[in-house]
């Protein structure tokens, strides 16, 4: 649906995209996700056409839109501040840019209401929208770029406004709307929790570059660079040794875990040789309790410290023979006790949850 080849945009001196090439499918929901400044809303304004970029080329349906105005773009934007006119009534600022397409008044209300059902404010046209809540704000903007039935829809950070409740709840909403219109969606947010919640493939994005793009799970399981496994919740890196490379196997040898076999799909960001770090998120170990045994290997380690979460507790230990504590989330049982600061205790891993980094 959309290919961006080699894109670049300089605002003055500043490089703001950095040469970015990539393809959105047609029905997909797509989600660029970066830190504040990487040139998130810039690449959404290129696909709008609010931008125009230095070199490179960005295409929409097949056709390249150098020179095509944002007007004749199959595109709608929802604008990171978005702006409801608070003195029309909701179905006004609904019909809004349908006012000049020649409609009679029957069929704009028609078209006013079946984009006020869809996301759910059926009923609401004649209210004041100065006198609705955030949410229902919100879903006033979006029904007024649905109602002009784009092929894509721009959402640049359309819930950060609102608290979490409203965010979650509008999440579900808006992949409910996706499905159900069919239409692709691009997203843009920094919120990671987000892009994996609603996101059929997220583009991590830093400085103007994509740093990996690909699926939740795989961004999560197997993020490409340390600064995409930081950025993606939380990541454990412990130091180690490459020992030998053969047939696609990389063998290695970090204190803590003793020598480990891995798969070259566990080198993602195609590390080779030498020193490197071997990441695990939290949950991929265990603390095992009295007699429980290892689905895999287990390792010794003493708990340094204990914060206790309710449904969760994070325990950072010290795996044996390593400098600095790693964290380990476990899910609270009914009965099993919390354990205090200084337990040695034994810790459960599996070689197919590590990830080698440089
Ligand atoms: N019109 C402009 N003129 C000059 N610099 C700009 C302009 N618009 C954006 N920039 C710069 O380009 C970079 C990318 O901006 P962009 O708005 O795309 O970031 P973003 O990823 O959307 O950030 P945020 O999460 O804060 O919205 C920033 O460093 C910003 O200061
Ligand atoms: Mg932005």
């Amino acid at each position: 649906m959309i290919a961006f080849q080699d894109v670049h945009k300089y605002y003055g001196d500043y490089h703001a995209l950095r040469g970015i090439t990539a393809t959105i499918r047609a029905g997909e929901f797509f989600s660029l996700l970066g830190p504040s400044g990487c040139g998130k809303t810039t690449l959404l304004r290129t696909i709008a056409g609010f931008e125009g970029i230095d070199r490179g080329v960005v295409m929409i349906d097949g056709k390249d839109m150098a020179g095509v105005p944002a007007n004749k773009r199959p595109t709608n934007m929802v604008f990171q501040s978005y702006a409801i006119f608070p003195h029309m009534s909701v179905a006004e600022n609904v019909g809004f840019g349908l006012r000049r397409a020649g409609l009679s008044k029957a069929d704009l209300a028609a078209r006013v209401g079946e984009a006020l059902e869809m996301v759910g404010l059926k009923g609401y046209g004649a209210r004041a929208a100065h006198a609705l809540s955030g949410g229902q704000r919100q879903r006033v903007a979006l029904a007024r770029a649905l109602i002009l039935k784009p092929k894509v829809l721009l959402l640049d950070e359309p819930l950060s406004a609102l608290d979490k409740k409203m965010r979650e709840h509008m999440q579900v909403e808006l992949i409910r709307l996706q499905r159900q219109v069919g239409i692709t969606f691009i997203l843009v947010t920094h919120d990671q929790e987000e892009a994996l919640v609603m996101s059929d493939r997220i583009a991590v994005m830093f400085e103007g570059e994509i740093a990996q793009l690909a699926d939740p799970e795989t961004l999560y399981r197997r993020p490409n660079s340390r600064t995409v496994a930081n950025f993606i919740g939380t990541m454990n890196f412990l130091p180690a040794t490459v020992t030998s490379e053969m047939g696609g196997r990389i063998e290695i040898e970090a204190a803590g875990f003793g020598a480990m076999a891995l798969e070259a799909a566990q080198a993602p960001g195609a590390v080779t040789g030498g020193e490197v770090s071997v990441g695990f998120r939290p949950e991929t170990l265990t603390v095992l309790f009295d007699g429980q045994s290892a689905g895999d290997r287990e390792s010794m380690a003493t708990i340094e410290e204990v914060v206790y979460f309710g449904d969760m507790t994070y325990y950072d230990v010290r795996l044996d023979g390593t400098q600095s504590p790693v964290r380990i989330s476990m899910r609270n049982v009914f009965g099993r006790p919390v354990l205090d600061i200084g337990t040695r205790t034994r810790v459960g891993w599996s070689p197919g949850a590590m990830v080698l980094f440089r």
